[in-house]
């Protein structure tokens, strides 16, 4: 339970507020707590209140709607996205965060009061009906957890039994833990001690639940260790590169990957095109103590005349398989957006692959779900592009044999290790330049 802190409505207004911003605004919910006046007003508990409010109503977001949908005698109008905001906060905390029926009640129809005075009543009927029966949210059809469109993909690639797993690990359950990289892989056992983590199979630390503010924990100010999910470290790992190696980090930002290739003792060519996931970068190089060539660039009209021993390129894509933590991508993204980005990464592979030297190595990898950007953009290496496939072994990704593909790629799902928090969805695949 979390405790419910005294000046609850100011929280639960700027819960609404980053509520709006994700759905009717399109930020992601990071994005929309660094924008929203509201949110940054709050401090201390409230601020972490209102965020646990707004997450656990994102995560939850097509079962709530879907049990509005039963409560409501007519829907909301499109416009009503205060009221709509005021509906779905309530439903979390009574739902999701086992807040005291009274005061979850009464503090958001308060809210309700304010930015929606129009539907007071309505929120107030409506969330004493949740709070007389706050189980059936939970308890909504799988297909209400995921757009209908994503559903009927996953459930086709996937099919229906893995795609609910998928769908229940990443959003029914906790939030999902933090794991980190220790910068000296020697070093692992020490910092699991003093943060009370587990080691995971791979080396990755995962922190125990509600380990306080990051950057206050132990290690963190000196860059022993940075915070990335243990399916983001596989694809660094997987890169093959002899010490001292020319290496070329491609879609750097903010550079967890890099860190990783530094401390593997590569020297390091980190191009990204976004100036302020850039700016993340250095701070974080700063912090760990990394020096790396940094170039600020469109990859598609990067064309050096220099080679690399090694190439990582980590492409944007839709993110899909960050849901777990970043659940409102599922709510964001359209059928377009999969499409475009896997026109990109299929360019972006082709430059990677022309950056190598003879021999060299190739780690392509998106934290998509979506066998379009992630299995077909592999099938679209050709024989003109030299590259040779170097299928990834299983002793090099310990505790995830079942995810090798017959092909030799890699494949996480949120389904995957389930029992101990879970994993990102990553597609990882590897070649040699010919
Ligand atoms: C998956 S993220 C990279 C995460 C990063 N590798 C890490 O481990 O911290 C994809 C990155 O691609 C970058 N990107 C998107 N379009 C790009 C382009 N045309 N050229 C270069 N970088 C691009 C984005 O700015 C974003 O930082």
């Amino acid at each position: 339970m979390i405790a419910d802190p005294s000046a609850g409505q100011a929280a639960r207004a700027a819960a609404c507020a980053l509520w709006i911003g994700v759905f009717r605004d399109g930020a992601s919910l990071d994005a929309a707590a660094e924008q929203s006046p509201a949110f940054d007003r709050l401090r201390g508990p409230d601020r972490g209140f209102a965020y646990a409010c707004a997450a656990s109503a994102i995560r939850a977001h097509g079962a709530i709607a879907h049990a509005l949908s039963q409560w409501l005698a007519r829907p909301l109008p499109d416009t009503a996205w205060q009221a709509q905001a005021c509906l779905h906060i309530g439903a979390a905390q009574l739902a999701l965060l086992s807040i005291a029926p009274h005061a979850a009640v009464s503090a958001t129809v308060n809210v309700a009061a304010q930015i929606a005075p129009k539907f007071k009543s309505l929120v107030n009927a409506v969330l004493r009906k949740i709070a007389a029966n706050p189980s059936a949210i939970l308890a909504a059809p799988i297909e209400a957890w995921a757009p209908a469109w994503l559903l009927a993909r996953w459930r086709a690639h996937y099919g229906a039994a893995a795609t609910e797993a998928m769908l229940r690990a990443a959003l029914t359950g906790a939030q999902p833990p933090i794991d980190l990289s220790v910068r000296n892989v020697g070093d692992s056992a020490h910092w699991a001690e003093r943060l009370g983590a587990q080691i995971l199979d791979g080396g990755s630390l995962r922190l125990p639940a509600n380990p306080g503010l990051i950057v206050d924990l132990p290690g963190y100010q000196d860059g022993a260790w940075w915070v990335q999910d243990a399916a983001a470290a596989l694809p660094a790992k997987l890169l093959r590169f002899d010490q001292g190696a020319e290496v070329a980090d491609l879609c750097a930002a903010p550079g967890g990957k890099t860190l990783q290739l530094l401390a593997r003792g590569a020297k390091v060519t980190a191009l990204d095109s976004s100036p302020d996931r850039l700016k993340l970068l250095r701070q974080n190089l700063a912090r760990c103590g990394g020096e790396a060539e940094i170039i600020a660039g469109d990859l598609s009209a990067w064309a050096p005349e220099r080679r690399f021993d090694a190439v990582l390129l980590d492409a944007p894509c839709t993110a899909t398989g960050t849901l777990r933590r970043n659940p409102e991508v599922i709510w964001r993204r359209t059928p377009n957006d999969i499409a475009r980005m896997a026109a990109l990464q299929r360019q972006f592979l082709r430059q990677a692959g022309a950056r190598l030297k003879p021999g060299g190595s190739l780690v392509y990898a998106v934290c998509s779900l979506e066998p379009e950007e992630g299995e077909a953009v592999a099938l679209s290496v050709d024989s003109a592009m030299g590259l040779s496939p170097d299928p990834i072994l299983r002793e090099e990704v310990p505790g995830l044999a079942a995810a090798i593909t017959p092909d030799g790629a890699l494949r996480t799902t949120p389904a995957l290790w389930a029992d101990q928090g879970g994993l990102d969805g990553f597609y990882i695949r590897r070649w040699r330049r010919l």
